[in-house]
């Protein structure tokens, strides 16, 4: 038995999307169980604070953080950041494809090259970016991809982002099948409502507030951090033996209504 299954002592992380809303939460976790966080974003000056808070998080646990930033959308930027992994850690243990993007539009509203941008922040960067990680994953590697409510279950106006995330879904079964035999567990966690930075119009209305208290178990909004232990979890010792699995952190809004 393990003193601290849930200890990611020694372990290197990357969070892409790590600078705000749920990825910095999550990063700020991974080190807060003593991971060195490789923490991803565009925009440079964004990265810094994120990393010094990831560093505030992880003081005590050893944990720390260094700022790794790209355009995940950007395959000649994404090869170039795996190849400074490589040479500046060797390693790869933990990835969390978190960048997401959502537009919501209607189906005719949607010009084709607005639907292949979406599906290529969406789907096809973490696809890019799981194999290079499992590239440099041993035995015990761990990818989490957050995906969403939004794909087990849909609504109106959402067909971009709701077909991206079923199929980032799809994605973390194919994975955990093909890279299982290499001791790579492959997981999704799918958020429900949130209360980021992106949703501060929505979390100050009261309409959508009441309308959450009604069609969720837990009656609220989720608060960043409480997305952060389920992907402790998944990469953490004690889920050794969890993959190929969609844990929804959503207050209960899938089992609900
Ligand atoms: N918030 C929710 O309620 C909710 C619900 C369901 C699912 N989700 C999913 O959870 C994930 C995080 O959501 P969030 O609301 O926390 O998002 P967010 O607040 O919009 O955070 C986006 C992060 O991604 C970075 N980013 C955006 N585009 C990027 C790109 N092309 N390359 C690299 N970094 C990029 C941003 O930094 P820069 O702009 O500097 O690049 C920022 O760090 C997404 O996959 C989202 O679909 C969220």
């Amino acid at each position: 038995m393990m003193k601290n299954p849930f200890s990611l002592h020694g372990r290197t992380a990357l969070v892409t999307g790590g600078s705000t809303g749920l990825g910095l939460a999550i990063a700020r976790a991974l080190a807060a169980a003593g991971a060195w966080v490789l923490v991803n974003g565009r925009d440079k000056a964004k990265l810094q604070a994120a990393v010094a808070s990831v560093e505030e998080a992880g003081a005590g646990a050893e944990g720390a953080a260094s700022a790794l930033p790209f355009d995940v959308a950007d395959e000649t930027a994404v090869a170039a950041a795996f190849a400074q992994i490589a040479q500046q850690h060797g390693r790869l243990d933990i990835l969390v494809n978190n960048v997401g993007q959502r537009d919501r539009r209607a189906l005719d509203a949607f010009a084709l090259d607005d639907v292949r941008r979406l599906l290529g922040i969406n789907l096809v960067a973490p696809f890019d970016i799981a194999r290079r990680a499992a590239g440099l994953m041993q035995t015990g590697g761990r990818i989490v991809n957050i995906t969403s409510i939004a794909g087990p279950i849909s609504r109106g106006g959402d067909a971009v982002y709701t077909a991206a995330k079923g199929g980032l879904e799809a994605l973390t079964r194919a994975l955990a099948a093909e890279l299982g035999p290499r001791g790579i567990n492959v997981n999704a966690v799918a958020p429900g409502f949130f209360a980021t930075e992106v949703n501060a119009p929505l979390v100050a209305d009261p309409n959508t507030r009441q309308w959450l208290r009604q069609r969720t178990s837990l009656g609220r909004w989720g608060q960043p951090d409480e997305i952060a232990g389920a992907v402790v979890f998944l990469a953490s010792p004690a889920a050794s033996y969890v993959t190929g699995h969609l844990l929804a952190v959503d207050g209960g809004y899938l089992a609900h209504f």
